[in-house]
């Protein structure tokens, strides 16, 4: 399940409130559904925390979801260690402050192995730009299959040679029906929610209702309709 966490802005705004309480009800938000998440049986959750084209805002707001991601990844740690979660972050580490960055590399050498559930916290992502330095790592290869893009796209990171997986269920909450440069090669047959509650409303009843829309989906992978019986 990937997560596209929006609406923390409007939130805050339609309340006469300033934009930075928006983001920090958002990341309250997020850690209850990172709670609920193993129990309703999601086995990978990816959140977009931060977008590369989101450093283009207010330096102020830039700098206020730096404090607030340092704050999570704090608490994090513990809370993941003792409930078996394992944690790590895609996006480009390169510009992060250098502080976030350990915080992260420390999580994600904590976290190894945690069996329950693999929180992954997109930082500074694109879709694009992963896609664009997968395909510089293959230059070598001129025929890669998807086994390989998809390895190459994970970039590797710690020795983790697993090449990425699949999404089945994109949530986007926040009324916007757009994904955002979000996980746009492991989406390609993934269903897609979308929801008009702003992220700091989103709550664990919302996200047990959009996975059980998510049971009722047809998925067909280009086939034929279930029960359509055979052709000919
Ligand atoms: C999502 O909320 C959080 C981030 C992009 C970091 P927004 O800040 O985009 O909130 P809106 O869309 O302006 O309401
Ligand atoms: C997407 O939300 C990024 C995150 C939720 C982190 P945005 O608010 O940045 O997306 P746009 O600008 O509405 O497409
Ligand atoms: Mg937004």
């Amino acid at each position: 399940v990937g997560v596209i966490m929006d609406g923390n802005g409007r939130w805050a705004t339609s309340r006469g409130l300033p934009r930075f309480e928006g983001h920090r009800e958002g990341a309250k938000a997020a850690r209850r559904i990172v709670d609920a998440a193993p129990g309703l049986g999601i086995g990978t959750l990816t959140l977009y925390a931060l977008s590369s084209d989101n450093w283009n805002r207010p330096p102020q707001e830039v700098q206020f979801l730096m404090q607030l991601l340092r704050r999570f990844l704090r608490l994090e740690r513990d809370r993941c260690m003792a409930r078996g979660i394992r944690v790590s972050a895609i996006g480009r580490r390169d510009r992060i402050p250098q502080k976030i960055r350990y915080l992260i590399e420390e999580l994600e050498s904590a976290t190894r192995g945690g069996p329950r559930m693999h929180l992954r916290i997109a930082i500074d992502y694109s879709a694009r730009d992963s896609i664009l330095r997968a395909a510089t790592r293959l230059a070598g290869n001129p025929t890669p299959s998807r086994e390989d893009f998809a390895l190459a796209l994970s970039g590797g990171r710690n020795g983790a040679r697993e090449p990425v997986r699949d999404v089945d269920l994109v949530i986007r909450t926040g009324g916007e029906k757009r994904l955002s440069d979000f996980l746009l090669w492991e989406s390609a047959y993934a269903e897609l929610y979308f929801s008009e509650t702003m992220w700091p409303d989103f709550d664990v009843g919302e996200l047990a209702a959009a996975l059980e829309d998510f049971t009722r989906r047809d998925r067909r992978f280009g086939l034929l309709p279930q029960g359509s019986g055979t052709v000919g």
